[in-house]
């Protein structure tokens, strides 16, 4: 795997994640301050924090109890006498704080009053996370238990109006908690405490650069593929396989062979659309090869989500395998490197919740990875997106000179259109319709300029008939789902509120140009506990 090479950071934020739902936040909002920050999970070996060598550590938070019964999550052995000697400062959030003061001898205990939600807090101390004593700050809180008493040398900081306690630190053994959630908006003043911690009381330094990672990455790129192998990459017409094939491109040149598939399930004009942009703004050699009609005669009367999704990766395997193999009797050598676009969310180590059954594993969305890849795959990886969050990537982007409308797109699944298209993507003339309805939703939204404030739109085709009325005519045709959200990474997402004009616009256009549809519904569903596709 291409990834940074972090032994070039002196300046690394570990944070160990125990389950809280704003662990990622935490790892973006300290990134947003130039410094590089990474997420394991809270209970990796000591061995994996060790070889990070990080300067800082956070304990995340997490929906546990240090009192349950099942074996809340902690550090691992020997997990304090590593940062005592080596100088690391630890910052616990929320069960995080918890967990220190339990371990160092203090007490944790059930709240007499649980504070959730938007709370002021007092602050006692200042100096260290905060400015001065006697400030008010508006905090969000979410925990049930609260520390009682607090282990040898340390100090209470900051109380909550209750009384609770809100915020501590020991400055000589350089241990600092916060119960509330610095992370989230909710926290307004939450980005100077981090600040504050990061910089004045840690030292940390804000050189971490997109810049940099680009001008590294291509170094490790080339230092992988040596001076004379073959790699080759798949465009899938989105933001991260474009950034990921630029950046390889730019370090191997014209090494690097690119496949664009048409497998059928694209959007409207989609070939010719991105077909142009790879080939006249980013000059990557691309091959475009249309398989539309191998995957659809697979795909007939399929309407299992997970069967569709596995007959597509297994025909992408398939045509890569054809064109890998094209190449070896041009170039007389196979290529010895793929690249993949993955990103930090789809490969980050979680604390799974607690009742899950689930392990503490290295998870991927299998479903993210087009299928899976298969086991005896002689191609090595490269990834050089494996570190970074979208809008990273997007930063990257920019800097590579990727085209401003191409970095902005909105995300577009693996599967395409076979995810959209519930049931049976065959049947009738679904996709037709489907990409008729998305073209004059997508563009109403551009037209509107609220494009670039959403994270992703798009319309669903369902395979039901209703009963409509048009031009004096009974009608029984189909119905459409309009689909567009906000959202940080794509791991939870809120829909979006289009104003009333706007959707009843959209709608009609819709019923009135579009052939076979009578109903337009909109999904206002946010996720959890929905998905943001539909299959
Ligand atoms: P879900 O539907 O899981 O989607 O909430 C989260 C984000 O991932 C995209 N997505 C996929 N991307 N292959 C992909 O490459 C897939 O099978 C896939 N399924 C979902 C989705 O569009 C959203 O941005």
């Amino acid at each position: 795997m291409a990834a940074l090479n972090l032994n070039n950071s002196s300046n690394l934020v570990l944070i160990l994640d125990f389950g809280s739902q704003y662990t990622h936040l935490i790892t973006r909002r300290i990134r947003s301050l130039s410094v590089l920050s990474l997420c394991i999970s809270g209970t990796s070996p000591l061995s994996s924090i060790t070889s990070l060598n990080p300067r800082v550590i956070i304990l995340s938070g997490g929906p546990h109890s240090v009192h349950s019964a099942d074996s809340p999550p902690t550090f691992p052995d020997g997990f304090l006498d590593y940062v005592q000697s080596n100088g690391i400062h630890v910052l616990g959030i929320c069960y995080g704080l918890q967990l220190l003061v339990q371990k160092l001898g203090g007490a944790v205990k059930p709240g007499v009053a649980q504070e959730y939600g938007r709370m002021e807090i007092s602050v006692e101390r200042g100096g260290g996370l905060f400015e001065a004593a006697g400030e008010k700050q508006t905090v969000w809180m979410s925990h049930g238990d609260e520390a009682v008493y607090l282990p040898d040398g340390f100090h209470v900081t900051a109380r909550s109006q209750q009384g609770s306690v809100a915020a501590i630190e020991s400055v000589e053994r350089r241990l600092y908690g916060l119960q509330y959630h610095p992370e989230v908006t909710h926290s307004p003043r939450g980005m100077e405490t981090l600040r504050r911690f990061l910089f004045n009381v840690c030292g940390v330094t804000g050189d971490w650069k997109m810049q940099d990672v680009m001008e590294e990455e291509i170094k490790v790129i080339k230092d992988m593929v040596g001076p004379n192998d073959h790699v080759i990459c798949a465009l899938s017409g989105g933001v991260d396989s474009a950034v990921a094939a630029t950046l390889v491109h730019r370090a191997i040149g014209d090494r690097l062979h690119c496949i664009f598939v048409d497998n059928g399930l694209l959007r409207y004009k989609e070939r010719e659309r991105v077909m142009s942009t790879f080939q006249s703004d980013l000059h990557l050699p691309v091959t475009c090869v249309d398989a539309s009609d191998q995957f659809l005669t697979k795909l007939k009367g399929v309407v299992d989500p997970e069967v569709k999704r596995k007959i597509i990766g297994k025909e992408f395997i398939n045509i890569f395998d054809d064109f890998a193999h094209d190449l070896e009797q041009k170039l007389g050598e196979r290529p010895g490197f793929l690249v993949q676009g993955t990103l930090y969310p789809d490969v980050i180590e979680s604390c799974p919740p607690p009742g899950s059954g689930k392990t503490h594993s290295h998870t991927i969305k299998s479903h993210h990875n087009v299928g899976g890849l298969p086991k005896d795959m002689k191609l090595k990886l490269i990834e050089p997106l494996k570190l970074l969050f979208k809008d990273e990537v997007r930063q990257l982007g920019r800097i590579l000179n990727v085209p401003e409308a191409f970095v902005k797109r909105h995300p577009f699944p693996g599967p395409g259109l076979a995810v959209r298209v519930l049931g049976d993507v065959t049947e009738g003339n679904a996709l037709d319709i489907l990409r008729q309805v998305d073209e004059i939703f997508i563009q109403s939204i551009k037209d509107a300029g609220l494009y670039d404030s959403i994270w992703q739109a798009f319309a669903v085709f369902l395979p039901v008939r209703t009963v409509g009325v048009q031009g004096d005519q009974r009608t029984h045709s189909y119905v459409v789902a309009l689909r567009a959200v906000t959202s940080e990474d794509g791991m939870t997402a809120d829909w979006y509120y289009f104003e009333h004009k706007f959707l009843d616009d959209v709608a009609r256009k819709i019923c009135n140009s579009v052939r076979g549809v009578n109903r337009v519904v909109q999904d206002i569903t946010s996720k959890p506990p929905s998905t943001i596709e539909w299959e």
